[in-house]
């Protein structure tokens, strides 16, 4: 038998809770859980938010068979999977890259996909938002070796769109593309090979979708092209108390691969918010964006 969601998860304690943005009005349940959730509404263009949990030692994916989820690095938290969730129920538009979809292929980027107890509280505050359906589902994956038999494509539950390039594109049209699918082609140039630049990536998706808030939820390439372009507003990171080590000629992953930033173009950020569930650190970080 399932327990109560009440009696299985405590409430997080605040411990710096941020005065920028609007305090969104949460159903009773997540404000008890949570406390309270401020968002900035922005002028002109999206907040661009992401959120990702890694270990002390700074792992965000084991990156082996079995063990590649985001579940490996927070224990499986609750309360970490319920802030997952409350952030998909705030979002318009959820982006992920074809590496993420690799690692948990039957997934839904949802927010009662990650915390099934929680859903009617997730769909009041997003009808509450004004949004009757789930965010967008947007999957970044420049070569279109995707599956598009996968849930997220083919179960009918959510809107994708496929973001890829003209060869991808080509590729992914040989199958079958269910009627919940949009794929949508973007010119790279050949210097960066199948690589999509992040702007062009938040351009294409707010023609299909007029977005006020978008959560990119990695993996950590997307996301480094995402912080190359000086896209990300603000960062929540929650912070597991393990520490995962590595081999020497490690395959594990931190929070931005592909992209390096210090010493040459450094990219700090300032602590906006700070939570705690137990040994669990709720962290958010703000940085500067540069708009196109
Ligand atoms: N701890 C956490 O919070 C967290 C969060 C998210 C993900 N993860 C983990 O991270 C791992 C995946 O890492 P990853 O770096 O491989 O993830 P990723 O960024 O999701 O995937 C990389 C792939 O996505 C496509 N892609 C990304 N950026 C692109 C761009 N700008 N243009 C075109 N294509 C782009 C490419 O696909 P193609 O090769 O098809 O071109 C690329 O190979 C998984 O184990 C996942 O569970 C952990």
């Amino acid at each position: 038998m399932s327990r109560p969601v009440s009696a299985a998860l405590a409430p997080l304690t605040t411990l710096l809770a941020t005065r920028r943005g609007k305090q969104l009005a949460l159903p009773p349940r997540l404000a008890r859980l949570y406390g309270s959730l401020r968002v900035p509404s922005l002028h002109g263009r999206p907040y661009v938010f992401s959120n990702f949990v890694a270990t002390l030692d700074g792992v965000v994916s084991l990156n082996e068979t079995g063990h590649a989820s985001g579940g490996d690095i927070s224990g499986f938290n609750a309360q970490d999977r319920m802030v997952m969730g409350l952030l998909r129920a705030v979002a318009d538009v959820v982006i992920i890259g074809a590496g993420t979809l690799g690692a948990d292929s039957r997934h839904l980027w949802t927010a009662a996909a990650i915390f099934p107890g929680l859903a009617n509280d997730y769909r009041q505050l997003s009808a509450a938002l004004g949004n009757s359906e789930a965010p967008l589902h947007v999957i970044v994956s420049g070569s279109g070796t995707l599956d598009l038999g996968l849930p997220v494509f083919a179960a009918g539950k959510v809107q994708t769109l496929i973001l890829t390039t003209r060869p991808g594109a080509k590729r992914l049209l040989q199958q079958h593309v269910p009627d919940s699918v949009e794929i949508r082609a973007i010119r790279t140039t050949g210097r960066s090979g199948h690589a999509i630049p992040a702007q062009a990536i938040l351009d294409e998706v707010c023609r299909v979708r007029p977005a006020r808030r978008i959560l990119v939820e990695g993996g950590p390439r997307l996301l480094g092209d995402f912080y190359a372009a000086r896209l990300i507003d603000e960062q929540f990171l929650t912070l597991a108390p393990q520490i995962a080590g590595r081999a020497a000629d490690d395959r594990r992953l931190s929070l931005v691969m592909g992209r390096s930033f210090v010493p040459d173009d450094p990219l700090w950020g300032s602590l906006t918010d700070l939570r705690r569930g137990g040994s669990h650190l709720y962290l958010r970080y703000s940085f500067p964006v540069e708009p196109a």
